[in-house]
């Protein structure tokens, strides 16, 4: 498969739906999966409560990425103009240089069973610890589908925590989630072992529940961005500056990372993941230094360019939940190519890393607006009624005016129709 297909963006949405099914070996039936309207209600009525109907969204794919040697079609479902084509610029750049190294950790999640009104957390602590393998077989017992998929629970950490209101012991139970996103049988098992934990220790357990700051699920990428593309050595002393910028102050950091998660959210979300689990750990993990901080770093390398890299927690599956019952998004992972959830973790983090490299270069450049305007100059073509030969000399007549408003696009293809008609006579 190739992810790099030219003039994608200028084709209609029937000519790409074509272009990648040629570049990705999808099927017809795949296709229809994509773009069919809504799910039968069976499916959605199985999937939340008090069903009444679905709500479409765009679904786009971002060419060009490279992650480990491999080409990936990323699929990007999202609401806001200029992600998708800035992920495509990122990947490219990235392209020139090889791609995105990419790597995931094991599969861990965190169970946290909570434990209170303690004589004596430290000694409550060791007892859990001595019997770590009885809290381990109770908790396998429940998920002997994960155990025998090679995953299951593998350890048990214990952590004493101090409060106002009485010291607290949490016990973490550590479990390989393989291929599931695991949500359910990680909290399947932490209610499970809660009663042994009560017994062995004398408190009362509280929270039984996973943990979103998955720090046994990271995964990062790595790539080099070509100095000449980014405005050259200055360009690269801009980025870095945003960078330090975000380094120094949560205020912008915030901002970085939500443009990080505006990538790395719309492939969760057309994969049938969690997106706020996805967005709660990151956020999390970026402040685990005790100081919110961007997930990106960005330095100079010898030869003068841009060596971008990028580390977060990426709960995600491809197996079990939405990501099996959706027909869009079972497509949507078949597209990537990817079979497990190490492989989309690589993915997301790439993504990761290719938006903010393409916000970082825009707003340093030319700020943002520019490419913001002409998306949105080309929505107005689009509702003042301009066929898709018509759209681009709309988009670039309201460029050059400056005037981006859907009146000046009415009025701007009134003219132009006028003109080619008097031609046409
Ligand atoms: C907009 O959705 C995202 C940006 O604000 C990200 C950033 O500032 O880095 C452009």
């Amino acid at each position: 498969m190739g992810s790099v297909i030219p003039g994608l963006y200028r084709k209609d949405p029937g000519a790409r739906r074509k272009a990648v099914v040629e570049a990705s070996g999808l099927s017809e039936d795949d296709l229809r999966a994509l773009f069919e309207p809504a799910l039968q209600d069976p499916v959605l009525d199985g999937m939340v409560e008090n069903v009444i109907g679905s709500f479409h969204l765009p679904l786009g794919v971002a060419t060009g990425f490279q992650v480990n040697g491999r080409d990936v079609l990323v699929p990007m479902v999202t609401e806001e103009s200029s992600v998708i084509a800035a992920a495509s610029k990122g990947a490219q750049l990235a392209r020139l240089r090889g791609g995105f190294s990419a790597w995931s950790s094991e599969q861990i999640m965190i169970g946290q069973v909570q434990l209170t009104d303690l004589k004596d957390p430290v000694k409550a602590a060791e007892g859990v610890l001595l019997r770590k393998d009885e809290v381990l077989s109770m908790a396998n017992a429940k998920d002997p589908l994960l155990v025998k998929a090679g995953g299951g629970a593998r350890d048990i950490e214990t952590r004493v925590l101090e409060h106002p209101a009485g010291t607290m012991l949490v016990v973490h139970l550590l479990v390989d989630c393989r291929d599931a996103m695991g949500a359910n049988a990680v909290n399947t098992m932490a209610e499970s072992i809660a009663p042994l934990l009560e017994d062995i220790t004398g408190g009362g357990a509280v929270l039984r529940i996973l943990s979103n700051l998955a720090t046994g699920r990271l995964s990062g990428a790595r790539a080099i961005f070509p100095k000449e593309e980014i405005g050259g050595e200055e360009g690269v002393s801009s980025i870095l500056k945003a960078f330090y910028l975000a380094q120094a102050d949560p205020y912008r950091a915030a901002t970085h990372n939500k443009g990080i998660m505006n990538g790395i959210d719309a492939v969760v979300l057309a994969t049938g993941n969690d997106t706020r689990a996805v967005e709660a750990g990151a956020h999390a993990y970026a402040s685990i230094s005790g100081h919110y901080s961007p997930l990106t770093r960005y330095s100079r390398d010898g030869n003068g360019d841009l060596a971008g890299e990028i580390e977060l927690p990426t709960a995600v599956g491809v197996v079990g939940g939405a990501t099996r019952v959706h027909p869009a998004a079972r497509v949507c992972i078949k597209l990537m190519g990817v079979s497990s959830a190490r492989e989309l973790g690589e993915v997301l983090a790439s993504v990761g890393l290719a938006q903010n490299l393409a916000a970082l270069r825009a707003l340093s450049l030319e700020g943002i607006q520019k490419g913001h305007m002409r998306l949105h100059a080309r929505n107005l073509a689009v509702q003042a009624g301009a066929r898709p030969d018509e759209v681009d000399v709309l988009v670039d007549a309201m460029a050059v005016d400056g005037d981006i408003n859907a009146s000046k696009a009415s009025e701007l293809l009134a003219t132009s129709r006028s003109r080619s008609t008097i031609k046409r006579i």
